[in-house]
């Protein structure tokens, strides 16, 4: 992927990021397939033997994230079920997964009130947060400026603070902004020789 001059889109960025990290035949999760974009994505990054499940609550989205799987020619790899985030441990075995991507709000160009919720994506990020393998990554791209959207972003913050020796956790958006600006939390698991440093650095 060429590297934009400036990513000031936070889920261009966890694109960035995360490319890095995933190799071939990694475990991954959508958490929100959406229109399916992030879901293909992860699909490439993870080679011929990966594997990606991908979740969302709406029928729509379910619907275009196959298709888009399918012109990408990567359905092979991906499950897409319709059903909450907040279900993935009944699919998925603890302490399995390399990376986890949450791409928070609703489905661009369709109904805007069906959209995560505080309750359930703190559900969710407990139950990611248990199958993420030591050293695994949970991103989660934050919208403060919908309604909802704040309360939400600041009680994904407050979660991951409180992981405190599980998860070392970066927090990446733009300042100076008009409207709170959407943000990116990138979060690694612990694991023997990567502590949660409070110091910084
Ligand atoms: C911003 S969109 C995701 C965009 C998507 N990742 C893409 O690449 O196109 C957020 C999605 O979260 C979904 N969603 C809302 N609540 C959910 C839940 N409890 N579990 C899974 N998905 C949910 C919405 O239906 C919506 O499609």
């Amino acid at each position: 992927m060429a590297i934009p001059d400036h990513p000031s889109r936070p889920t261009e960025l966890a694109h960035l990021l995360l490319q890095g990290h995933l190799s071939e035949g990694d475990l991954v999760i959508d958490a929100t397939a959406g229109n399916g974009h992030d879901t293909v994505f992860l699909a490439r990054c993870v080679g011929a033997s990966g594997r990606v499940l991908a979740f969302d609550v709406q029928r729509a989205a379910i619907d275009s994230s196959r298709r888009l799987v399918a012109s990408a020619n990567v359905s092979a790899k991906v499950e897409l079920f319709q059903e909450s985030h907040s279900n993935l441990l009944t699919h998925v075995s603890p302490g399995t997964v390399a990376a986890i991507m949450f791409n928070l709000g609703y489905l661009p160009g369709a109904d805007q009130s069906i959209i995560t919720t505080t309750s359930e994506t703190l559900i969710a990020l407990n139950a990611a947060l248990r199958v993420l393998r030591p050293g695994g990554w949970l991103c989660v791209v934050c919208y403060p400026g919908h309604e909802g959207g704040g309360e939400e972003a600041s009680a994904v913050e407050s979660w991951m603070s409180a992981q405190d020796g599980e998860l070392r956790v970066a927090r990446y958006g733009m300042i100076g902004t008009l409207r709170p600006a959407p943000f990116l939390l990138l979060a690694v698991k612990c694991c023997a020789g990567l502590t949660n440093r409070k110091s910084g650095g």
